[in-house]
């Protein structure tokens, strides 16, 4: 498991040029009001779209149970960090096994407070063992940045598959779900406070078919462990591989940090003015 700090080597000012949010932004006043805390799913946010898909009983279902494998699915709900690594670096319940010279199942601190799960390792993931490593992995390191965090403290990354997809494909539901027991069991290891979806496949890993990423963006979902606990608020934002070809979104995704840094403050009980400002309904203004 990685871990170790990394100090930030760009001002913020640099990291937000980087992301393409330079002058700075700053939130526009709105009406106070930092995201309710989720019950079962509810989604509460200001972009949500009429005729949107009914969102609680979706979202509150959690990550896709595959149909078989029963038996694989209670013994990955036993398993502690080690025995999932282990299991995952073995795992051929789906063919993407086949193209992988590893599983990748993530990264960072086991104690954090915030996940970040994307898509599937590419190349670079697949080769050096760690997530979000190529391009896109800077990206997210400066969006992780600009709001004041770092991979491996207090932040864990992980992907809706945990092993590369030929060509980088998006992975079918079917591989998906093969490996949700795995994410399901990361889940419920960490039990961070909010959890950020980065693209569609995420979307679909955690929350099931629920709609277009433009309509689940700007919402806000729980998810529901199986295995019981508090519902964890969830977040959806773009993918940073998606980021970096239509820079034109980059200020939304800034609009999504600063909503899930809103809801993180509210969850620990820190939310200043400007988070309050920054709930469901916030958006940033150049
Ligand atoms: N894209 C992802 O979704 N995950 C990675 O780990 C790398 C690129």
């Amino acid at each position: 498991m990685g871990g170790e700090l990394r100090r930030p080597l760009l001002t913020r000012l640099q990291l937000l040029r980087e992301m393409g949010l330079s002058p700075l932004w700053r939130l526009r006043p709105q009406a106070a009001g930092v995201a309710q805390p989720l019950v079962g799913g509810t989604a509460a946010g200001s972009e949500a779209e009429p005729g949107s898909p009914g969102e609680p009983a979706a979202a509150a279902a959690g990550v896709p149970v595959p149909a078989a494998g029963g038996e694989r699915n209670v013994e990955i709900a036993g398993m502690g960090w080690e025995e999932l690594r282990q299991s995952a670096a073995i795992c051929r319940a789906c063919n993407l096994c086949q193209g992988r010279r590893q599983a990748v199942l993530g990264v960072g601190d086991l104690k954090a407070d915030w996940l970040f799960i994307g898509e599937g390792p590419g190349a670079e993931e697949d080769a050096r063992g760690e997530p979000f490593v190529g391009p896109a992995g800077k990206l997210l390191d400066a969006m992780l940045a600009a709001i004041d965090l770092q991979r491996g403290d207090d932040v864990y990354i992980a992907n809706a598959v945990k092993c590369r997809p030929p060509g980088n494909r998006t992975p079918e539901s079917s591989e998906i779900a093969a490996c949700a027991p795995y994410l399901r069991r990361q889940i419920a290891l960490l039990q961070p406070r909010l959890i950020v979806l980065l693209g569609r496949a995420a979307a679909h890993a955690v929350l099931g078919e629920v709609g277009s990423l433009a309509n689940m963006r700007g919402r806000s979902f729980a998810y529901r462990s199986p295995a019981g606990g508090e519902d964890i608020p969830v977040i959806v934002s773009y993918h940073p591989a998606y980021l970096l070809r239509t820079l034109h979104d980059k200020a939304r995704a800034w609009e999504d940090l600063c909503r899930a840094r809103a809801l993180m403050r509210a969850a620990k009980g820190t939310a200043t003015g400007r988070d309050r400002a920054a709930g469901p309904d916030a958006a940033p203004t150049p």
